[in-house]
């Protein structure tokens, strides 16, 4: 096991700039997911920590040692691809045998690991047949037990379920949830999917365009994203973005409105000057909205609009609805859904799991907000303290 740290790396592929000056600090024993639009640079990452790309700038520490100048092969990492690169002419039992064969280990310390790993993975009845024989979840369990077998610093997946159906990827990531608690190895996993992202997480790194937009645990990214690009990443069907203006300040609260005249009030947050004269965003997550009933007269915080869709998954669904100034609002629906397209609607918000953002995007209210911007400077600090950070 070994911590991965990055310090200020950064890499170009021609004269386009992939990452850029990115820090990062991959804790020891823990799984860190990288999340992010496809192109923004996850799989570069990657790719530099196990030596596949060189870093143009910046360095890269595995435990105690920058590995800038190590090749692949001296780093003790293994990475486990979305395609899984199994050689079809071995048997399962050679594939995963195969490094360690390379490495010239003897032959029943091999067998003792391989038939370790495929009884942690459920294929030791399998060890004989060849990748064709094979189901698309066992041969990706084959190209993991490949990787167990090597006993890495650390683990490097690829998006390793995508090629997966959902039944599968489901039951896989359980799988690999629990394979995580059994080898506590640091791991480093790519995803597009939200719930692997959130069930295998101790810590997630949402990244766009090569830099690293904000980190920090699942929850913490749920609860306290520090802009709108974060927010909507993180959380299953994303948070609904809302333009308001800012009215007044009342004794105890700040009244925003939307474009149609609907009023939002937000308790008064002290050191928070707004401006009339300044656009903001409102945000709010559709599990935060409720259908409410049409007779409830002096409620706050309500608003009215039509509903365009329903989407009824069975015991819970999504309505979506276009507020009355033209805003799409979706709505998370925790029971058979009755509303048809084109019933009025009254939506009741709870203001207090409402996010304000400004014109750019940045939070101006969640709780405690960690940017990654500010990681290089705390870098800085640690590395003269000498605290965690390895220099
Ligand atoms: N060898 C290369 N030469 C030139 N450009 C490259 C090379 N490898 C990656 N890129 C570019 O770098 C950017 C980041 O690629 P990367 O594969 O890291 O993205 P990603 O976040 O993993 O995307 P996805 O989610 O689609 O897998 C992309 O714009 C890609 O085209
Ligand atoms: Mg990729």
């Amino acid at each position: 096991m070994a911590s991965i740290v990055l310090k200020n790396v950064s890499k170009s592929f021609r004269d386009s700039k992939i990452i850029k000056d990115v820090n990062l600090s991959i804790e020891d024993g823990k799984c860190t997911v990288l999340v992010g639009p496809s192109g923004c640079g996850k799989s570069t990452i990657l790719r530099l920590i196990c030596g596949l790309e060189e870093a143009g700038d910046g360095e890269i520490f595995i435990g105690n040692q920058c590995v800038n100048d190590v090749p692949p092969a001296g780093r003790g990492l293994a990475m486990v691809f979305q395609s899984y690169a199994l050689y079809p002419h071995m048997t399962v039992f050679e594939n995963m045998a195969f490094a360690l064969k390379v490495r010239k280990l003897k032959k029943d310390i091999i067998e003792e690991r391989v038939h370790e790993a495929a009884k942690i993975l459920k294929i030791d009845h399998l060890v004989d047949r060849k990748p064709k024989e094979l189901s698309g979840g066992q041969r990706q369990r084959v190209a993991i037990g490949r990787a167990i077998v090597r006993n890495p610093y650390a683990f490097l997946f690829d998006e390793p379920l995508s090629n997966l159906d959902s039944g599968l990827r489901c039951q896989m990531r359980y799988e690999l949830a629990k394979l995580k608690e059994q080898l506590r190895t640091t791991m480093v996993y790519v995803t597009h999917d939200q719930a692997e992202a959130m069930t295998l997480a101790d810590k997630i790194v949402v990244m766009r365009d090569g830099v690293v937009e904000q980190e920090g645990s699942p929850l913490e990214l749920y609860n306290t994203p520090v802009n709108t690009f974060v927010a909507k990443f993180i959380g299953s069907s994303e948070m609904n973005i809302i333009a308001i203006k800012f009215v007044k300040n009342n004794v105890e609260a700040s009244v925003f409105e939307l474009l149609s005249g609907e009023k939002i009030s937000f308790r008064q947050m002290v050191g928070i000057k707004f401006s009339k004269s300044e656009k903001y965003q409102l945000g709010i997550r559709p599990e935060d909205i409720e259908i409410q009933p049409d007779n409830v007269v002096f409620m706050e915080n309500k608003l009215s609009g039509t509903v365009s869709l329903s989407e009824n998954l069975g015991g819970e669904g999504y309505i979506h609805v276009t507020l009355k100034d033209g805003s799409p609002i979706s709505i998370k629906a925790k029971k058979n859904i009755t509303e048809q397209p084109g019933d009025r609607v009254c939506l009741g918000i709870k203001i207090n799991r409402c996010y304000l953002f400004d014109e750019q995007g940045n939070s101006i209210f969640g709780t405690e907000r960690k940017r990654s911007t500010n990681i290089a400077e705390e870098s800085k600090g640690k590395s003269q303290e000498n605290s965690g950070y390895v220099v």
